[in-house]
């Protein structure tokens, strides 16, 4: 069974900076097959390392349904979807990237719930680890879907909407029963030596506060020149603490 690590919180503080990340350094460490799922129908997982996914589950389903004479003779609807969506996946260096997107077709959403449970299911066995980007409030797609998690790692930033955030996520991960070993926090673009301003709003979030990742020159500087992550140098603030962060999940 593979090790599931999914990223939840609030929009913009750093979800998919952690998760790219994150999914670097574990291809560095060469330790077996890593997919990353990008679970955020309006972000774009691949597009941090300078790549394209083909076709996400949301088109695919689509296509299927409006084309249904494409089905190969022989072949169930269940299964042919289920062939696409495994060409679907990207292959990279190092890693695999797999797009959920969201389907167009109206009342699709039940049928690729449960289509995409399956999937993780059976692609859990095909990878060692597997790095999931959740949609911002974790509203969607990802909370039906994902039904367990080694780690939850919550981003946010100190903001009192971006704590309040995470609880909330928190909330949510226990109303649905979903299935998680590890809830911890990543405060996210904390300025140095703030850290106590939002100590009651971090206490109020009720679990470790596993990492501050600090504004980041690095990074600023990738997002102004379009790089990809794979670009920001080992020495960088934020990939330090990163690193620092998967040591500690992976000890
Ligand atoms: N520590 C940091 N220092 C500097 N810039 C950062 C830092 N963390 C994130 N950023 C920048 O903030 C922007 C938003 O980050 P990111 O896309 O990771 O957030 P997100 O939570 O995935 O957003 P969304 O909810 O829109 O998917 C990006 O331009 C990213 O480079
Ligand atoms: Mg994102």
């Amino acid at each position: 069974m593979s090790f599931i690590i999914a990223v939840a919180g609030k929009g913009g503080t750093g979800k998919t900076t952690v998760a790219s990340l994150l999914i670097t350094l574990l291809s560095k460490r060469k330790d077996g097959a890593i997919l990353g799922i990008d679970a955020d129908p309006n972000s774009n997982l691949a597009e941090y390392f300078g790549l394209k996914v083909k076709e996400d589950i949301g088109s695919i389903v689509d296509s299927v349904a409006k084309n249904l004479g494409s089905i190969p003779v022989g072949m169930t609807k269940d299964r042919y979807i289920d062939f696409r969506i495994q060409t679907s996946i990207l292959e990279s260096d190092g890693f695999d990237i797999l797009a959920m997107g969201r389907p167009e077709g109206p009342g699709c959403y039940c049928y690729v719930n449960n289509l995409l449970r399956g999937l993780i299911r059976n692609l859990a066995d095909d990878y060692k680890y597997i790095v999931i980007d959740n949609e911002a409030g974790f509203e969607h797609l990802s909370r039906r879907t994902m039904r367990r998690a080694d780690r939850l790692l919550l981003v946010s930033d100190s903001s009192e909407a971006g704590l309040r955030a995470a609880k909330r996520i928190i909330e949510l991960i226990k109303e649905l029963a979903i299935e998680i070993k590890n809830i911890a926090l990543i405060l996210n673009r904390a300025p140095v030596g703030t850290e106590h301003c939002s100590a009651p709003a971090i206490a109020e979030v009720g679990v470790e506060t596993i990492g501050v990742i600090p504004e980041d020159e690095g990074l600023l500087n990738l997002s102004r020149q379009g790089k990809p992550i794979t670009c920001l140098e080992e020495s960088s603030k934020a990939f330090i603490e990163v690193k620092r962060i998967l040591d500690k999940i992976l000890s």
